[in-house]
């Protein structure tokens, strides 16, 4: 039997981080032998609200790719690949864009905040309106049934099943089948300050940080504001390390440090080096393969050319079927 497709992107704007790691990336690892997966480096994407300085995207780009493959993402079981490289995306964003009304794009609600909050870049453009067009785009052509991806981008999958629906219902076929969300059920990760961890927080432990770098950030990390001193007995629920202990720890060694912070038994440093001890032997493995394939920038190329060549061969079936539905060629 045919496996069912899976289709997921990341935008390359920066360094990814823990947050990204555990939310979204090993659930994609997760899902690779169940389903025929496509993942990409969503470049085109970062210019939505990047495009004044693109100075880092190639890097981003690199670098994401390389965090792919060291999560362990595996190129002989997934298509990994650029979005740029395969460019029948952009074709099908503008059909795509022929047929989806106006008012479905300024209904979403990420368009209105992201302008808002992004005070220091003008929005106003005609990229950014389309980002959903274009994110449907990536997915359709696929026709992926199935979308891994957090609650945050669910409005812009409601948009794909839209725009799929009418381009089925304008053109009397059934190309495209309705994608659907697969969310993921991760804890949220803390920053180092106990908000969410995000770059633009500047409170992130990156796949890039040396273990130095990531047992200094540990080490100062923000824990129960009621112990000031060893003494002072804690609640390990208000401390953003008891949730990381949460996510990468045993379920004795989360026994243990709770009741520990809770009868001043341990103090906040003994309970850190717990998690540092963690912490380093979910990371070691990454980040011995990202030293790897820092280190074989042509084998990182392969797998980019491969992947998006197969990605291609995909996208272009598509294609033809769109092409003959709008009287084109
Ligand atoms: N918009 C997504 C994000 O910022 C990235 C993305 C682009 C994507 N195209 C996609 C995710 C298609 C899923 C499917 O996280």
């Amino acid at each position: 039997m045919k496996k069912e497709r899976v289709l997921s992107g990341m935008q390359s704007s920066g360094k990814m981080h823990l947050g990204n790691l555990v939310g979204a990336l090993k659930n994609w690892v997760d899902l690779q032998d169940k389903y025929d997966c496509f993942y990409f480096v969503a470049d085109w994407h970062s210019l939505t609200t990047g495009y004044a300085d693109p100075s880092s995207i190639r890097e981003s780009t690199n670098d994401l790719l390389i965090n792919f493959v060291a999560a362990g993402l595996d190129p002989d079981k997934s298509t990994i690949f650029i979005q740029s490289m395969v460019p029948q995306h952009a074709e099908l964003h503008l059909l795509l864009s022929m047929i989806t009304p106006l008012g479905w794009l300024e209904r979403v609600p990420t368009y209105k905040e992201k302008q808002e909050n992004l005070e220091n870049r003008d929005l106003s453009m005609y990229g950014f309106l389309g980002y959903p067009v274009l994110m449907t785009s990536d997915i359709l052509i696929y026709r992926a049934q199935h979308v891994p991806v957090g609650i945050d981008q669910m409005p812009h999958l409601e948009i794909s099943r839209e725009i799929a629906r009418r381009f089925n219902f304008l053109y009397k076929e059934e190309v495209f089948p309705d994608p659907e969300g697969l969310l993921t059920k991760f804890p949220k990760v803390p920053g180092l300050d106990g908000r969410k961890m995000s770059k633009s927080y500047d409170n992130a432990i990156y796949l890039s940080d040396t273990p130095e770098v990531v047992d200094q950030k540990i080490r100062t990390m923000m824990t129960d504001p009621a112990r000031k001193r060893r003494t002072d007995k804690g609640d390990p629920e208000l401390s953003p390390v008891f949730h990381l202990h949460k996510i990468f720890s045993s379920p004795e060694e989360i026994v243990e440090v709770a009741e520990g912070c809770r009868t001043a038994g341990i103090g906040c440093i003994d309970c850190k080096r717990v998690l540092i001890k963690n912490l380093f032997t979910y990371l070691e493995p990454i980040w011995a393969r990202r030293a790897e394939l820092i280190d074989n920038p042509k084998l990182v190329r392969d797998i980019a050319y491969k992947g998006s060549e197969k990605a291609s061969h995909a996208a272009e079936e598509t294609m033809e079927t769109v092409r003959h539905c709008m009287g084109l060629r």
